[in-house]
């Protein structure tokens, strides 16, 4: 029997999502079984593992096997030791508090080449409550009308940091997400295109790549302008048939996709602490379905 052979992938919803046992991530991988795992990804989107037991050194190791690290702006790694791990935590006491991550969105959309998967491993859940939802893009975009798609197709839209970490962003008040390590300022509030809908690099699929928390308005149109539309789209991308959600356990490593999935924490735990630690892995600048791929920019 090979090492592989006590691997087992079972789907968790129609939409997307998997859970992956039969493998222990603190070990080192071999490429055969690396190969495995990322072809489940691309397949899945979301892999859940769990019962790991898994140091920061762990993480960071099996991060490393998907790509070279992401660029992490606006919240410091736990440490000079682990710059590329962010401790995401919210405290028992931090009542009505806004949480990191709870609204949906692709990971550091903003960027030039936003991150391509984040890690995230849970070392203390509440003991109900604190779910992570994913929505899949590719059924976001591939259950809009002809008409629409075409329409979409060659559009792009501004995506920039300056809600949650800008000047006048919800972070800027201290007092929200205090547990954790976040910076704001004016340089949240640069503004980027990317297209609407978006080519995956390595699937060649189709992905609808707007999010509410990023994504403020299309290219050459006013806020107002936009807001209809991307109202309308944001509310398609996160119907509940694209959706998995995952109820935390400790000791859970769950892997996902920036370019073809949202996500949203939800923040219903207040009393409770709650700490994960996450990695990403560095993706491409994103493509449109008229574009060539670019490479990924250095970070
Ligand atoms: C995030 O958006 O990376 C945080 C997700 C979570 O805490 O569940």
């Amino acid at each position: 029997m090979s090492r592989n052979d006590r691997i087992e992938i079972a789907r968790v919803s129609g939409a997307l999502g998997a859970e992956v046992t039969g493998v222990d991530l603190s070990q080192p991988l071999d490429p055969e079984t690396v190969q495995l795992l990322r072809a489940a990804w691309m397949e899945h989107q979301v892999l859940f593992y769990p019962e790991q037991k898994l140091s920061d050194a762990n993480l960071e190791r099996f991060t490393s096997y998907f790509g070279p690290f992401g660029k992490e702006p606006f919240v410091d790694g736990i440490s000079t030791d682990h710059p590329n791990v962010l401790a995401v935590i919210k405290e028992a006491d931090e009542k009505r508090k806004a949480n990191f991550g709870g609204n949906w969105h692709s990971d550091w959309s903003f960027q030039d080449a936003p991150p391509a998967g984040t890690f995230l491993y849970a070392l203390q859940v509440p003991p109900y409550g604190g779910d992570t939802m994913w929505a899949n893009q590719y059924l976001a975009y591939e259950m809009l009308s002809p008409g629409l798609q075409r329409l979409l197709d060659d559009m792009e839209a501004m995506h920039s940091a300056k809600r949650p970490y800008g000047r006048q962003g919800i972070y800027a008040d201290k007092s929200q997400a205090r547990s954790m390590k976040i910076r704001t300022g004016i340089e949240a509030e640069e503004e980027i295109a990317h297209p609407v809908v978006r080519v995956h690099p390595e699937t060649g699929r189709k992905a609808l790549y707007v999010n509410q928390v990023y994504t403020i308005r299309f290219k050459d149109m006013t806020s107002a302008e936009s807001a209809p539309l991307l109202d309308y789209l944001f509310a398609h991308a996160t119907r509940p048939e694209f959706i998995c959600r995952n109820r935390w356990r400790q000791g859970t490593l769950t892997m996902w996709d920036n370019r073809c999935t949202q996500h949203y924490a939800v923040n219903d735990y207040d009393g409770f602490r709650r700490e994960l630690h996450r990695t990403t892995c560095a993706g491409d600048a994103p493509a449109g379905p008229h574009q060539q791929q670019r490479p990924v920019a250095a970070q």
